[in-house]
């Protein structure tokens, strides 16, 4: 960990300035790949409850950072709380993932109470607060949520999809009223980012985990046009807060999100060319990436090669080092401590 002159490494990287060595993270730092959070999950019983209980899921957060010192503390809790707290049925079922009572285009939508859906939401701004008092002096605290399209997709397919048919069909077939969802979702996940910066995140991620699903027009009105309404909120807020979107798959159209001032931050999927990346984001946007999360699970020189390509091509401008999605399972967590190890120790 690194904090020259005061100011994190990790968030100065994100405000623009070139840092060396580089800043990393990674998207699900904390999770099944470590022992010590599978032991404290059983005990927990449901993922849920894990997630509300401030005490475990302050813990949670900070194991990872005890083992590899990263940069960044991630908030650990899960994009599907959001409709949870707008009042739909929320399961998580072993080896199934998540399941929700699937919302129909026919349904009245939940009216949004801001009270009610911040009170639900307190154990995670109790989470942030002690994330705040517990990490170490250099971490830069991170706060999340996903992006509209993505928790749309979750709300109306009911869980996981490969094809998005029940949700592109309200968009393509219904968008008026398709969009009185994706604003429901603006407010309220505008409302819960605000939040979190208010109990100590120092940096939000917006993830779009699901933007590669859609075509180009129907990417810019329901990924682009509501991740920049909610980069906007808080920009106007919470001035200088870094905001990190991240459309996985968006491929060129990543210049699209990069482009735009009140976007700090492009996280990078495993696919996007470096030198693209570097010639077309980096001069607009700080960009944070792409290690592909196998070659974590693989190690060794495929692994330390391939992170070796992404920093000699983007450390020439601002860059935080991190993966193209989040730590799978199979990880073996010594492949976390060799990368940690070589990304700390690499300079330009
Ligand atoms: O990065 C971190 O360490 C913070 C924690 C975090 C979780 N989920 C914990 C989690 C974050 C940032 C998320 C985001 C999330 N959740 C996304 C966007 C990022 C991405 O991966 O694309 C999405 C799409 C979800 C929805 C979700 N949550 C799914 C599809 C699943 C089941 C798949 C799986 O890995 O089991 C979850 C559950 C979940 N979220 C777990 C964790 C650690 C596993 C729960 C368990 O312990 O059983």
């Amino acid at each position: 960990m690194n904090s020259e002159a005061g100011i994190k490494h990790l968030l100065a990287a994100l405000k623009g300035a070139r840092q060396s060595p580089v800043p990393f993270w990674y998207m699900r730092q904390a999770g099944r790949y470590l022992p010590e959070y599978r032991k404290l999950r059983a005990e927990a019983g449901d993922f849920l409850d894990l997630c509300y209980s401030p005490d475990l899921a302050i813990e949670v957060s900070l194991q990872p950072l005890r083992r590899y010192a990263m940069d960044g503390v991630i908030l650990f809790s899960d994009i599907l709380v959001v409709p949870h707290a707008l009042g739909m049925g929320l399961r998580y079922i072993e080896g199934e993932g998540p399941q929700l009572d699937a919302l129909d285009r026919r349904d009245v939508l939940p009216r949004y109470r801001r009270e009610a859906f911040l009170a639900h939401l307190s154990p995670v701004f109790e989470t942030l607060k002690g994330i705040t008092a517990e990490a170490p002096a250099g971490a830069t605290v991170i706060g999340f949520a996903g992006a509209p399209w993505t928790v749309a997709t979750y709300m109306i397919e009911g869980g996981s999809s490969r094809d998005f048919a029940k949700c592109k069909s309200w968009a393509f077939q219904d968008p008026e009223n398709f969009q009185l969802l994706i604003d429901l979702l603006i407010d309220s996940t505008s409302d819960y980012l605000s939040a979190q910066i208010d109990a100590g995140a120092e940096v939000v991620q917006i993830f779009d985990s699901w933007a590669a699903a859609l075509p180009e027009m129907a990417l810019q009105r329901w990924s682009l046009a509501p991740i920049l309404a909610i980069a906007k909120r808080i920009g106007r807020k919470h001035p200088g807060v870094p905001v990190i979107a991240f459309p996985r798959g968006a491929g060129v159209s990543y210049k699209l999100y990069a482009e735009e001032p009140d976007i700090s931050a492009v996280s990078l999927d495993s696919t996007v060319p470096l030198s693209w990346a570097a010639e077309h984001l980096q001069p607009q946007a700080v960009v944070q990436g792409n290690l592909d999360p196998q070659l974590l699970v693989c190690g060794g020189a495929p692994m330390l090669e391939e992170a070796e390509r992404i920093l000699a091509a983007l450390s020439g401008g601002p860059l935080v080092f991190n993966l193209g999605h989040g730590i799978v399972p199979q990880t073996p967590p010594e492949h976390v401590a060799a990368l940690s190890e070589f990304i700390r120790g690499w300079r330009a």
